[in-house]
């Protein structure tokens, strides 16, 4: 695997790539790698003939400094999770790369109907800082696919209305979440927990599991569903930020009879804010 650091070092070595006819994957990431991000890879690999993966603690899309400030990094080791999972390349810029001008007054890309609620209402802004960082490293890479995980659920579809509606012309493939044996989905600010966090931290993924056992069972009466949740999280331990059901395509409020739906939830544990999902897809009735 090798490593680069700069656009100009990047597109040398897509530029050969592109020569040869490669198609090309690419795996954003922040680093602190886990499991979940090895499928992401492993996913890219079955699609493409290289893969790009990337390293970058994006400032835009912090909402406090001090979690920018706390994101664990650790390149060494994520170097060589992401060789031994068969990437090509790791692109690992610096600010400065992505941000030349600095960023406060950087193009910012939104998407508007998709973010104004769930994350976005308690995290403002974070949403328009993942869209056009991925939207610039689309650019620079210019991938064929990238993978995301389905774990960051509202990223998902962000990411892909932004691919659509800016013709970006990149595909975007989703990997289904990776959980602990506990039922905890990986995620690299799992590493804040210490040991009651961590014993307490699976009650979220519970609680969505225990909405969409009530889903499967034919239920429908959402809001006391959600109410029902909302409670198991606060009972398990952990300070609720939200839990909804909704729909898959356009996270939209279900109605009776819609069958794609997805259970969101999010939660502080301690110092760390998990978020996680569930996505159900209902019989047809009758
Ligand atoms: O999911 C993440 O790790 C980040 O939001 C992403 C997509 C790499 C953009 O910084």
């Amino acid at each position: 695997m090798q490593t680069v650091y700069t656009r100009a070092e990047l597109s040398a070595v897509l530029a050969a790539w592109r020569r040869e006819d490669r198609t090309v994957a690419l795996v954003p990431t922040m680093g602190h790698l886990h499991q979940g991000h090895l499928a992401l890879v492993a996913r890219a690999r079955r699609h493409a003939d290289r893969v790009v993966a990337s390293i970058f603690v994006n400032p835009l899309q912090f909402d406090r400094a001090e979690d920018l400030a706390a994101y664990p990094r650790s390149l060494k080791a994520d170097a060589r999770a992401l060789e031994e999972g068969g990437v090509d390349l790791l692109f690992s810029p610096e600010e400065a790369e992505i941000y030349p001008r600095g960023r406060a007054g950087v193009t910012r890309v939104e998407v508007p109907g998709l973010s104004a609620e769930l994350e976005d209402a308690h995290r403002p802004g974070h949403f328009a800082g993942v869209a056009t960082v991925v939207c610039k490293l689309f650019c620079m890479v210019r991938p064929n696919l990238a993978v995301f995980g389905e774990k960051d659920y509202q990223q998902l579809l962000i990411v892909r209305r932004m691919t659509e509606d800016l013709d970006l012309g990149v595909e975007i493939l989703a990997e289904p979440t990776v959980r602990e044996p506990d039922g905890l989905a990986m995620s690299s600010r799992n590493s804040y927990l210490d040991e009651a966090d961590r014993a307490r931290a699976p009650a979220l993924y519970a609680a969505l599991e225990a909405c969409v056992e009530r889903l499967r069972a034919g239920e429908t009466a959402f809001a006391a569903m959600e109410r029902t949740a909302r409670a198991a999280v606060a009972a398990g331990g952990l300070r609720l930020d939200y839990v909804s059901i909704r729909r898959q395509a356009d996270l939209g409020l279900p109605e009776p009879g819609d069958r794609a739906l997805v259970v969101l939830g999010a939660a502080w544990c301690g110092p760390a804010r998990l978020i996680d999902n569930i996505p159900v897809y209902l019989p047809a009735s009758g």
